[in-house]
């Protein structure tokens, strides 16, 4: 869906940034600005600072900025249309899909569910609370009571329908509790009863902080140990990450480690792993894998080690690879799950095994190695084709090589031998391979005196702070006499709103540009602050600055087409061009 360039107009316009970005942290007022420790980078003092009057963000620490909406895409880590949806949503902005009835149907069964599912998440809470046993499973398992509060852990009971009761009183029908994936139906009687029963139940919640299912877990050995609410409207299963709606807030999130199981998640935030997630037992999806590569490029892998969990890590690496992301391998000694092994060993131990964890090449041909004989010629064999197999995508002939050393002699095999496999390999895929040169980026070296680029910058500044002076400026100057690109379209943006009578924010500028890159530079292009002293002054000083500049330039443009043509004997052409270049010296002072 595309918005027009007025429904962003008005998205922005109210969603003021100060309140918009409260929500998220902690300002505090400084000045004509607020400040605060920056979200996205970590730091002990607070560089980040946003503007109320230019509608604007920006990190002098880390350099990212821009308005309203580049703050939710950052900090949400959404596209540029899922932020202004967001925001739409936020400041109650109707959009056009929002009149839809198919949409709007959607959108209300939806918004029940969650309902049912925050109503049921304080029940199982509350149940936890009053009875003893599975509280005494939780803290036997060494959970704290304030991780157990953190995570929403509740409880829910050993009685039929004693869920379906409390929600029925708190006026939900049943019909709507079963369609919430609460409630079980008797086929024959078509009565209703709970469907979760005596188990410890872990909410799962998603981004928007909804609770979207449940997972319950038994408390002894029966079967099933693990009950999920099956799929609904909400909760569509390799869709979701256990605890990503706590990971994403982590500021200056180095990597994020993924593992299997609700309990490891917990223990491990309990130490102070505070980038754990879990998949949940089913298949690793490409779902999941743009999930988390929205928040962080670095993904390591710490699943149990038998057999299962590492079948389940070559798989999830291959996914995640295909979605981008950098994968390590974290493994831990047999029979242990990150559960186990940080309550055992500590939280310094298992930071030592986060550091060593395996890059996934080197783990894929420890998988390959892995109960091979040196002494067996066939394993020898086996070896080489599935080393070369592993080796013949790394596009590094050095990497490639460094590999061959160290694995050959390691297992006995003759560098040739993997060379030759490798070549063969590779020749097979080239029909298939189609590698793009990339072009380079043939940018001319910028000639431009730094002087001019601060005048130009202070100047498109003094238009947003004295949006009334905007009209004056522009008589005296053209948005084609700035030398920068993106300062002419900005000032090409503002000469028309004010031509139009109208005013624009900074915030409202950077919403004008669609390439990120670009609205970084719009945004600390308006972060700087204007030098004390009479803007008029101010405003005249950088006036004339931008016109000589341009005067120069232009005089070192005829000069360099007037020495070509003098060359070229043009004697004549040259003349002309030397008598303009004399006139626009005497406009120099
Ligand atoms: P604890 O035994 O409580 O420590 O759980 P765990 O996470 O160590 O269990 P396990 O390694 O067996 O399973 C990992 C994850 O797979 C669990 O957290 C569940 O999400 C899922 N899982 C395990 N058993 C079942 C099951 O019987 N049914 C379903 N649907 N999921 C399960
Ligand atoms: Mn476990």
């Amino acid at each position: 869906m595309l918005f027009s360039e007025e429904k962003v107009s008005e998205i922005i316009e109210k969603n003021d940034i100060v309140d918009v970005v409260s929500e998220y942290m902690n300002l505090k007022k400084s000045g004509s600005n607020y400040s605060s420790l920056c979200p996205f980078h970590s730091e002990k003092t607070p560089s980040f600072s946003v503007s109320s009057p230019k509608q604007i963000f920006y990190c002098f620490g880390c350099g990212v900025g821009g308005n309203v909406v580049s703050f939710i895409q950052k900090i949400e880590r959404l596209s540029y249309v899922e932020a202004l949806r967001l925001l739409a949503e936020r400041a109650g902005v109707e959009l056009a899909r929002d009149r839809d009835p198919k949409a709007i149907k959607e959108a209300n069964e939806k918004k029940a569910i969650y309902r049912i599912n925050q109503e049921a998440a304080r029940f199982f809470y509350s149940k936890l609370q009053d009875n003893r046993m599975p509280m005494q499973y939780l803290t036997g398992r060494g959970l704290s009571e304030a991780v157990i509060k953190r995570f929403g852990l509740g409880y829910a009971p050993n009685e039929w329908q004693n869920l379906l009761n409390d929600m029925s009183k708190k006026g939900f029908s049943a019909a709507a509790l079963h369609q919430a994936g609460l409630l079980a139906k008797k086929e024959d009687a078509g009565r209703y009863y709970d469907k979760f029963r005596n188990r410890v139940m872990f909410p799962i919640i998603d981004l928007k902080g909804n609770v979207i299912a449940f997972g319950g877990r038994v408390m002894d050995d029966s079967k099933p140990k693990y009950l999920n609410s099956p799929e609904t409207p909400v909760f569509s299963k390799g869709h979701n990450i256990y605890a990503m709606n706590f990971v994403k807030k982590v500021a200056g999130l180095e990597n994020i480690i993924i593992v299997e199981g609700y309990m490891d998640v917990i223990a491990l935030h309990q130490f102070g792993v505070n980038n754990a997630v879990a998949s949940l037992g089913t298949a690793f999806t490409e779902h999941q894998a743009k999930l988390l590569k929205r928040f962080s490029n670095e993904i390591v892998i710490a699943y149990d080690s038998d057999l299962a969990g590492q079948a389940a890590t070559l798989k999830g690496l291959a996914i995640l690879e295909k979605a981008g992301c950098m994968v390590k391998v974290l493994s831990l000694p047999s029979g242990k799950d990150p559960d186990e092994y940080i309550r055992k060993e500590g939280l310094e131990a298992f930071k030592e095994r986060i550091k060593k964890s395996l890059p996934l090449i080197a783990y894929k041909i420890e998988s390959v190695k892995k109960g091979l004989d040196t002494n067996n010629l066939q394993d020898r064999i086996r070896f080489t084709k599935g080393f070369s197999e592993i080796l013949k995508d790394i596009e590094s002939n050095t990497e490639v090589d460094a590999y061959v050393k160290k694995y050959s002699k390691d297992m006995q095999v003759d560098e040739t031998a993997v060379y030759a496999e490798l070549n063969r390999l590779r020749d097979k895929n080239k029909n298939g391979n189609n590698k793009h040169n990339i072009i380079s980026d043939k940018k001319s070296e910028s000639k431009m005196l730094k002087g001019e680029i601060i005048a130009e910058t202070y100047l498109l500044n003094i238009c947003i702070y004295y949006f009334d002076k905007a009209k004056n400026i522009f008589k005296m100057i053209e948005p084609e006499d700035f030398s920068v690109d993106l300062h002419e379209k900005i000032a090409s943006l503002i000469k028309t709103k004010s031509d139009e009578g109208k005013t624009i924010t900074a915030g409202e500028i950077i919403s004008c540009f669609e390439n990120e890159e670009v609205k970084l530079q719009a945004a600390a292009l308006f972060s700087i602050e204007l030098p004390e002293g009479k803007s008029d002054d101010l405003m005249m000083s950088c006036i004339d600055k931008i016109k000589q500049s341009k005067n120069t330039r232009r005089i070192q443009e005829l000069t360099e087409k007037m020495n070509a043509l003098f060359q070229a004997g043009e004697k004549e052409q040259a003349n002309k061009l030397f008598v303009e270049i004399i006139e626009l010296q005497k406009l120099r002072k």
